[in-house]
């Protein structure tokens, strides 16, 4: 990355801001995937290493400008402390007075502020509330990559107004997508999967420019399934992108693999009766709800070749038994691909979901923590929150 770095900054005594991507699950006052602290915990340590006085701010969910109990940061304060062995002075508030008190009184813990989106100023990348934020410190670190495709205040209006840098997990998940998008080890093998083709269009464009195959499963198959003229029964699909559907096939030719057989049931639940099928054979009334057995086949020999390997989302409905086979085969391929030293990068989201659930997690080269953002970068949009910081 030919960003500044936080390594790049003379931190020793510092204020530093640390913009981190924490918006995570939590049920019931506790934080149900921790990951996204976890990926955190490397910049934060360096910091503390260095000598820094840190301050960590994220959003939490989608709360309106306003503060709103469900989404504070108190359960992500307390999985923090317990990672990081050190202490993490939670306060109720991202800016004024306070913020510069809790700095100074800093002895080797960090200082965890209140949910950036409890104040209308975030979202908006209001300038007022931008140098509020900025007011108490020295430097700035931006390592939530997640939340790199939006232009708020957090990501951007606080880059403008201190010397800034990028956190060691932005560096790595911008380094991961540039070595697949700009110089991958052949073949290079993309997978994509999920509900929709209207979602991922900017995307399949993108790894069609690139990759040597990119292999389709997920219900966006159905798409272009009708758009071959297939029936697709009650199969999900979006009419408005049957062209689109039909373009892409012509101009990829072999490079775009479908599926050839799927597994239908009448309804998306546990338990439903199920059938596999070939795909130019769905019968009425039935819904494709995952890829078949000999996709699967066919999914894993080009996935058991590839030298890159990038994958987002998954090939039917896993969360329920009878749809995940597809999802759970191709995972398995892409790790053992990995343990044989192709590069793999996970993109976000459920295939991230998906990879957890099966515990291959630590067999992937890297797991993204951004969905959207993973995606947009895909895509080759710029990211607000990378293009504001510095060149090296
Ligand atoms: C995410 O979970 O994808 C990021 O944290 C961004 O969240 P947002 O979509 O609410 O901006």
């Amino acid at each position: 990355m030919n960003k500044q770095s936080v390594k790049d900054l003379e931190a020793q005594g510092k204020r530093v801001l640390v913009r981190v991507d924490f918006n995570v699950p939590v049920k019931d006052g506790e934080v149900t995937d921790d990951t996204r602290i976890r990926r955190a915990l490397p910049t934060i340590q360096h910091l503390l290493s260095e000598g820094a006085r840190p301050a960590l701010i994220s959003h939490l969910g989608r709360p309106k400008g306003e503060p709103d109990p469900k989404y504070a940061m108190d359960p992500v304060a307390k999985r923090l402390e317990e990672l990081l062995g050190g202490p993490v002075t939670k306060l109720d508030t991202a800016a004024g007075p306070e913020v510069g008190n809790a700095l100074d009184e800093l002895d080797g813990g960090v200082v965890l502020l209140e949910n950036s989106r409890f104040y209308p100023g975030e979202t908006k990348n209001d300038a007022g509330f931008a140098g509020e934020l900025a007011e108490p410190f020295d430097l700035y670190v931006n390592d939530a990559f997640g939340a790199a495709h939006r232009a708020h205040a957090t990501t951007v209006g606080v880059a403008e107004r201190l010397p800034s840098a990028a956190g060691l997990l932005m560096e790595a998940e911008i380094d991961y997508l540039d070595g697949v998008l700009s110089d991958p080890g052949r073949p290079f093998v993309a997978i994509l999967g999920g509900a929709k083709v209207s979602d991922k269009l900017g995307v399949i464009e993108s790894l069609l420019g690139v990759a040597d195959s990119l292999l389709i499963g997920g219900a966006m198959c159905f798409t272009f399934f009708k758009a071959r003229g297939y029936e697709i029964g009650d199969s999900l699909v979006e009419d408005d992108y049957l062209e689109e559907a039909k373009r892409l096939m012509d101009e990829a030719g072999e490079r775009l693999v479908l599926p050839v057989d799927v597994v239908v049931a009448d309804a998306m639940e546990e338990g439903a009766e199920t059938q596999t099928v070939p795909v130019d054979s769905i019968p009425a009334g039935k819904m494709g709800l995952d890829i078949g057995p000999e996709s699967v086949e066919d999914f894993r020999g080009k996935i058991s070749g590839a030298r890159t390997i990038f994958w987002n989302g998954p090939m039917g409905v896993f969360e329920i038994d009878a749809f995940a086979r597809g999802t759970e085969g191709v995972a398995g391929a892409v790790a053992q691909a990995s343990g044989g030293g192709a590069t793999s990068v996970i993109g976000g989201g459920d295939s991230v979901a998906a990879v957890n659930k099966l515990g291959l997690d630590d067999q992937m080269s890297h797991i993204s923590t951004g969905g959207g953002a993973s995606l947009e970068y895909v895509e080759g949009k710029e990211l607000p929150g990378v293009a504001v910081l510095p060149e090296r």
